[in-house]
């Protein structure tokens, strides 16, 4: 294959330099087109351009194919846990047993937050959405740490390993003290010796003078919820921590907007839309097929179904929808959401609006369910989510940070007014 590609303007030719990912993605280097030619590449909503060279994740959409570091997520769900599939997607190797160790008790022995932060809480109206604070929060975090929240480049690298383990670690802090405070419930410390998920579980259930039972599936289901979350390469989310890096940002900082971007309902608030939608299909008595076609008319949008990348079963779902079921029986629920969610993806996979479009599960299409399940209220669910996705972010924040990369400034085509005399407030 040629390494150039020829782009003609007019008259003139214009050479592209291109390049090969290393599984195969081939991409045209556009970095010099507006300097060579005076034209900009115009793609909004970025669908064809690519922001940066990554190692962190490999996503081929059209296999339903989703790897981290060059390991299958089947085999991380099979085979790896949560903080396991952190350390990977952040340092770039699984981790010896020692090195796993220490990781581990970097974050579990970090989950406490500051007594000050608690104050913050006061200042939220009740009601507040526990995305909203999460954001805040993050943010807010920071200040806790000057040191590693310099806006210093080298200086935030240098103390990386720390800030990425007090936020792994605090965020589950954070995301069950918001839980605690709007329920009127004590807020609860983290329990020595438990492991990630347990404690928080414990945090969001226990009371201050009896221990939650929790049961170990319901733990596990979590933990897959969150290690199937860890990262999905340059989504809206990552792409706005990515972003706010760019310009030198600390990490803190950076996540709090990706918190930020993630909160709407396209990308990381579709697991609560979906189950606004289950639940409102069952409170109108249809069982799916009239919902169907108001998607199809474009009156509805079927959530949890499609994605920017996959056009294929996006394989998180297929191992979501597994555990969701395995949970459900477990905790003896029957709940009709799950049963319409079933019939909405059978009747969608074989109808040709959604066929042709390749619409398929999406992650959140069965995620819901098994949050639903296990007691954590809608409005959390993407909280969950956030505190799967916060090592990926940190990852790329990394891999930006080490980089030489140039501030993220994309350019637009305006088409707006041209100049106009300024008219007096009088004569307008
Ligand atoms: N229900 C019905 N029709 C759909 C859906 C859907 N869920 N998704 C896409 N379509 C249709 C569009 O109307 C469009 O049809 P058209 O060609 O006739 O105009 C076609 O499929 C292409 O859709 P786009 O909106 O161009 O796809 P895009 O890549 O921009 O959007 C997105 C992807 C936002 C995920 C979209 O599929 C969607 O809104 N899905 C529901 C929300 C959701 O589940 N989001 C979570 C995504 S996963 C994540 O972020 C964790």
């Amino acid at each position: 294959m040629e390494d150039t590609a020829t782009l003609r303007i007019g008259n003139e030719n214009y050479n592209l330099p291109m390049f090969k990912g290393t599984e195969g993605e081939v991409a045209i280097d556009t970095r010099k087109l507006r300097a060579d030619t005076g034209c900009v590449a115009f793609d909004e909503g970025y669908g064809n351009t690519g922001s940066c060279n990554s190692n962190i994740t490999f996503i081929n959409g059209e296999k339903g194919i989703l790897r981290h570091r060059g390991y299958s997520i089947e085999s991380l769900a099979e085979n790896s846990n949560f903080l396991e599939t952190a350390y990977l997607v952040i340092y770039g190797e699984l981790p010896s047993e020692s090195q796993l160790e220490e990781f581990n008790k970097s974050i579990l022995g970090n989950v406490a937050v500051h007594e000050g932060m608690k104050k913050f809480y006061e200042g939220f109206p009740v009601n507040s959405h526990p995305m909203a604070i999460l954001s805040s929060l993050m943010q807010a975090l920071g200040c806790y740490y000057p040191e590693m929240t310099t806006n210093d480049r080298d200086k935030d690298l240098a103390t990386f390993d720390s800030a990425a383990a007090v936020l792994i670690a605090k965020v589950i802090s954070i995301a069950a003290t918001t839980y605690r405070i709007r329920e009127g419930l004590p807020v609860l410390y983290p329990k020595r010796g438990e492991g990630y998920c347990d404690n928080f579980l414990h945090m969001l259930y226990s009371e201050p003078n009896a221990f939650a039972e929790i049961p170990t599936e319901i733990s596990k289901a979590l933990n897959l919820i969150l290690l199937l979350h860890t990262d999905h390469e340059q989504n809206c989310s990552t792409s706005t921590v990515r972003m706010v890096a760019s310009g030198g940002a600390n990490l803190f900082a950076s996540v709090s907007a990706g918190v930020s971007a993630l909160w709407g309902p396209s990308h990381g608030g579709a697991n609560m839309a979906v189950i606004k939608m289950l639940n409102e299909i069952h409170a109108s008595g249809d069982d799916g097929s009239q919902f169907l076609e108001d998607a199809k008319n474009g009156k509805a949008r079927l959530m949890g179904f499609g994605h920017r990348v996959y056009k294929n079963y996006d394989p998180r779902a297929k191992i979501l929808k597994a555990s969701c079921e395995k949970v459900l029986d477990i905790l003896n629920v029957q709940t009709p959401i799950l049963e319409i969610a079933k019939k909405l993806e059978s009747v969608a996979l074989e109808d040709d609006y959604f066929v042709k479009r390749k619409l398929y599960p999406n992650v959140d299409f069965y995620s819901g369910i098994i949050l639903q399940s296990i007691g954590i209220p809608l409005d959390m669910f993407t909280v969950i989510f956030a505190i799967g996705r916060m090592p990926g972010w940190i990852a790329h924040w990394k891999e930006l940070a080490e980089g030489q990369g140039r501030i993220h400034r994309p350019r637009q085509i305006y088409t707006g007014e041209i100049l106009r005399e300024y008219s007096k407030i009088a004569t307008r």
